[in-house]
This record gives structure tokens, sequence and C-alpha cells, in this order.
């Protein structure tokens, strides 16, 4: 017979999990799946004690993608596509199956990188005197070279500045940036990230069909986005997509696409072509689109937005013994459309920044993986001194124009900040760890060596 006190037990407690947080978020327990995954196919993170905190970096590879290859090179798996040509071309149809897209409408060219998608489209985008190149400041520098084919096109670029304190972008101001209804002609191309690789800020898809309606071709980033997201190209019809498969599943590392609508394919001057892309790699593409379908992308979003949440409040709640906070956010700090990168810099008591090298070098004597700089975005610096006066009349000068306040520096110390992102093997575990790093090493400790932490 079962007693009656069976019904009592306490729920399964989870050793190092704040009940503070799964008070504050208790649709985690929902994701705990995900906790299995962690103990078996990324197992190896805890066998070398390893806090890996560089998502939007890398993903990272499960234990069964390498199995998967090994398999596939060893000739055991059968049945496979015989030749490379018809692997790859399998592969290209599980592309556009994960992003719902209808093979008569869009194409997929394989790459090495989301870098190499936008240089291909940047190469053969018919700019002209006549067109424009309208794009966020918060895109990748991959996407802000476009800058450079549209200036030697005589191409008019207009830069759309986010804004303090989230540094998003309303759409009024992306609105006003497209100018008026011209859908009886291509006026050139909009290009922003659907989500930004420095402050994780996710921009309105909406965007997409407000700048076609206008005449636009539009090119979205969709390299930090995709890794916990799903895009449904069923429902947002944009020109291109840039996309690195390594940030999604970490291997292989030397493969990501451009994804074309046929229509679009058609305006270029030329047909992109698969260069510098190891084709032989490309049908591990697949292993890994199917891992994230059998993990679930909802739940891996689920996940990290809790997460995201939970390290928001934890961070921005850091005090030093004087009252002073310990950390500077730059970007949102509510989950509110935003993916699972936290960009932030680490105060002293006196508000003095802490040197990034500090940082680095200890949390990896921690054993634990961030990023520091700027990311690549030069949003994240870099491009915050484009909008001072001089580099402003600079830009000027090259026909670049700003909409928006044209001061929308983050606020960022010249050498750029500490990125700390999230991924399906997460856990809360994880941001207690880092945090607890941070508590022990900068809690009441004073900016030394003369770095300055001058803002820009
Ligand atoms: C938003 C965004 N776009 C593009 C890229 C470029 O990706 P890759 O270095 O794989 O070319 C990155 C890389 O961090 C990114 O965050």
């Amino acid at each position: 017979m079962t007693s009656r006190h069976t019904d009592m037990r306490p729920a399964v407690r989870h050793a190092g999990e704040p009940s503070a947080f799964l008070a504050a978020y208790p649709g985690y327990e929902l994701t705990r799946g995900l906790d299995r995954l962690r103990r078996t196919e990324f197992a190896y993170l805890d066998e070398q004690d390893h806090l890996y905190l560089d998502f939007a970096g890398s993903g990272l590879a499960a234990t069964a993608q390498h199995r998967a290859h090994q398999e596939r090179v060893s000739g055991v798996l059968p049945g496979g596509p015989s030749t490379t040509a018809a692997a790859v071309d399998h592969a290209r149809r599980a592309v556009l199956r994960h992003l719902n897209a209808s093979p008569q409408e869009y194409s997929v060219v394989f790459t090495a990188n989301a870098t190499a998608a936008a240089r291909l489209v940047g190469e053969r985008y018919p700019f002209t005197r006549h067109s424009r190149l309208v794009l966020t400041s918060d895109n990748h520098q991959s996407v802000t070279a476009l800058r450079g084919f549209a200036k030697a096109a005589h191409t008019e670029t207009t830069v759309i500045s986010t804004q303090r304190p989230d540094l998003r972008v309303s759409t009024s101001t992306v609105i006003a940036a497209l100018g008026r209804k011209r859908p009886d002609r291509k006026r050139g191309l909009f290009a922003f990230p659907a989500q930004s690789g420095f402050t994780g800020v996710q921009h309105a898809l909406g965007w997409i069909d407000i700048a076609r309606d206008r005449g636009y071709d539009v090119l979205l980033d969709a390299a930090a986005y995709l890794p916990t997201n799903t895009l449904d190209l069923s429902m947002v019809h944009p020109d291109f997509v840039t996309v690195s498969w390594y940030k999604l599943f970490g291997y292989p590392t030397g493969v990501g696409c451009l994804v074309i609508r046929r229509e679009a394919l058609a305006r270029l001057t030329a047909a992109p072509l698969e260069e510098g892309v190891d084709l032989h790699s490309v049908p591990d593409v697949e292993v890994g689109l199917s891992l994230l379908a059998d993990n679930g992308i909802e739940l891996t979003s689920r996940r990290v937005r809790y997460l995201t949440g939970w390290f928001l409040d934890r961070l921005t709640g850091l005090r030093h013994g004087n009252g002073a906070p310990m950390a500077r956010v730059y970007g949102p700090t509510t989950t509110l459309a935003r993916g699972g990168t936290v960009s932030f810099n680490l105060l002293d008591p006196e508000g003095g920044v802490v040197d990034l090298r500090t940082v680095a070098d200890e949390a990896a004597a921690a054993g634990i993986s961030l990023h520091t700089g700027k990311f690549g975005n030069p949003g994240a610096g870099a491009n915050a001194a484009e909008l001072c006066p001089r580099s402003l009349r600079a830009l000027l000068k090259q026909g670049t124009r700003h909409v928006g306040e044209p001061v929308d520096v983050a606020g960022l110390p010249s050498d750029g900040a500490i990125r700390v992102s999230f991924g399906a093997p997460s856990t809360v575990r994880d941001v207690e760890r880092f945090v607890a790093f941070v508590e022990r090493h900068f809690e009441d400790r004073f900016v030394e060596g003369g770095f300055s932490g001058e803002l820009l």
C-alpha cells in the first residue's frame, strides 16, 4: 500500500540552485530535460570543471556530433547520399526545412561563415549612385563592411543609431531612415541583425516587410539569433540571410551559409559561389540541425531567457561594501525582446572600470570562458568612436548619414566590454558560479595600474 506521505515528498532538490531563482523563474522546471543533456552530451564541461559562457562566440558540440562524423567518414552509416554533391544538396534541403523556407522561394549557398556570406552579397549587390544602403549601428563588422562596396559605387549609406539606455532602434526611426514608399523601383539594401552580438537586443522582424514594401532588399544577419531562436521564412521574407553554423552547435567550425530569395539572386551581378568552404564537412551541419530539433529550440530559448533574466538580476544587484554598483550593463536589463548575451563592465568602488585584461586573465585561471573586447561589433566601441564629432564629419564627407541621435554611444570604455552568453547546456549553477567568481575577485577591489576606464 502506498503511504499517504508519499505525495508529500519535498520536490526534487537540485544542489546549488537558489530558491529565489526558482521562485522568480518557475518555468525553469519545464526545461529540466536540458539538465540531462548537460550530463550526457556535454559531460566534458563538468569533467573538466569548465564554465563555458561564450555561446555567442561559438556553440558547443555535443559528443554525438563527433561520433556521427566519425561514423560517416569511416563509412559506417549506411544509406546516406553517395557523393559529396548529393550530401551537400541533402544538407541544403535540411537547412531550408530548419528555416521553414520554401525551396521554390529560397536557395542556400554554403560559405565558411556569416562573414563570408555577407561578403558574397557585398561583392555582387547592384549598388549604384541612385541606390542606398541603410544599416543599424549595432551591425557586426561583417555587415558594416558592406559600406565599402556601397562607397565604391557612390551609393549613399545611412546608419541608424541605437538609442540609450537599451541600445535599441524604434520602428519609427527605421521608417524615417528608409524614406517614402517606392515599391515600383529598387531603392537599395537594408541590413540589420535579428539579434545583436553585443547587447543581445532582438530587433523587430516586422522591419523586413516595412523595408521591402518601400522597395528595399533586406539582409538579415541571423548569426547571433539562430542559436536560440527559430526563424520562420514562411512568415518573414528577407532577401538575404547570413548564418554561421558553428554558433548553433559548435561543429563543424568552418561552415556558414547565405540563404537567398531566388528573386533577389536574379538581381545580383554574378551568382554567388561556394568557395572557401570544406564541402566534406557540410553533411555534419545536418547532424547538428537534427540534434537542435531533438533538444527543442523552444526549450532552449526558454531556458536561456530565464538564465539571462537571473544573471541580469544578480549582476545589477551586486554592490561593493560602500554600496556602489559592481557592474554596468550595456543594453536591456530585462528579458523583453533580447537574447542570452549580456555585455557589461565591472566597476571598482569608485566607479573606475576594471581592466578587461585583468578580468580575462582571472576568469581563464578560474576555468571560465567568456569574451572580452568589442566582439567584432563596431557599435560596441570602435563605431562609437565614429560618432565623435571629428569622425562624424569624416563620415559625412564619405556620404554616410546618421539617423537618430548621433550620440548613442553606449558609454563604453575604450577597450570594450565583457560578454557573457548562454546556450542549451547552461544551468543556473553556471550563473551562480560566475557571480561568486565576480564577488570573490572584484568586490571592494580598486582599479590598479593606471587604466583610466576612459569613457568615449
Ligand atoms: C551578429 C553577428 N553577425 C555576424 C557574426 C560573424 O560571424 P562569423 O565570425 O562566424 O563570420 C557574428 C559573430 O560574432 C555576430 O555576432
